[in-house]
């Protein structure tokens, strides 16, 4: 099905759904993707991690404990273990029927509806996890699909071995926005992703300055979408991505 989402033109704020609709939805579930699918979202943000077993999960903690029934770390249980989880009911009983999803059930569901910005979630347990990553996407053809990490030689490697696919860099650390790291960034990067505590007017012309694109993060918090479009943020990263495309018309 082609989707209305890739109709916009590049004046616009990419409208980036953080964990999918997850203000609405239990973060990283097909419910919340579907839910910011429907929100006219651009993109779904979802976490990667391994299972004891090898199977990529998209999960966001380390552990379960937070936004399932279970509890553990992610990569001490296999994928069988994961998948008696529910997945959905810490955020509303009716959500009881989510489970934890795989990479290959989203690129499987979601490629050529909406784009896919994947991030890498502490690529440092998982060693080798990047190549799992290129085989699912090399396995598909995926248009719209960024991979990103706070994690910065993960996301060389992922440039290695994807070289057509873009690569942002997450950040919280100030440290990361002066003038020599933007540099290194942006010799395999294609968006500097910080969040919205160290954005500044500043940093956004810097980073377009070397040659990248910029959509903060807030985690939890709404972004004042508005601000992010007058000082020409590229996308905005939000649980809220039903408000992004409002703040956009009535401003
Ligand atoms: O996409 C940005 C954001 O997801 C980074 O922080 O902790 O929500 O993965 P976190
Ligand atoms: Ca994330």
């Amino acid at each position: 099905i082609a989707s209305s989402a890739f109709a916009r033109t590049e004046e616009k704020l990419t409208n980036i759904a953080h964990r999918g609709a997850s203000a609405y939805a239990p973060e990283n579930t097909m419910a919340a993707f579907h839910q910011a699918l429907e929100m006219n979202a651009d993109y779904i943000e979802l976490d990667v991690q391994q299972s004891k077993d090898g199977v990529l999960v998209i999960m966001h903690d380390r552990t379960v404990d937070r936004t399932t029934n279970g509890s553990g770390r992610v990569r001490e249980l296999t994928y069988a273990e994961l998948q008696r989880l529910d997945a959905g009911s810490w955020k509303e009983d009716s959500f009881a029927n989510e489970k934890i999803p795989t990479l290959s059930q989203v690129l499987d569901e979601f490629q050529g509806k909406i784009g896919i910005l994947i991030e890498l979630k502490a690529p440092e347990l998982y060693p080798g996890i990047e190549k799992k990553v290129a085989i699912e996407i090399n396995k598909r053809k995926l248009d719209h699909v960024i991979i990103q990490s706070f994690n910065v030689s993960s996301m060389k490697k992922m440039h290695e071995l994807l070289p057509n696919v873009p690569i942002g860099i997450l950040t919280s650390s100030q440290r990361d926005t002066n003038p020599n790291s933007i540099q290194q960034f942006a010799a395999f990067a294609t968006y500097f992703n910080p969040s919205y505590d160290i954005l500044t007017p500043a940093l956004i012309h810097q980073v377009h300055s070397a040659g990248m694109k910029i959509s903060p993060w807030s985690g939890t918090k709404r972004l004042p979408a508005s601000f992010l479009w007058k000082t020409k943020s590229d996308g905005v990263i939000t649980n809220y991505p039903d408000e992004v495309n409002w703040v956009q018309t009535s401003t």
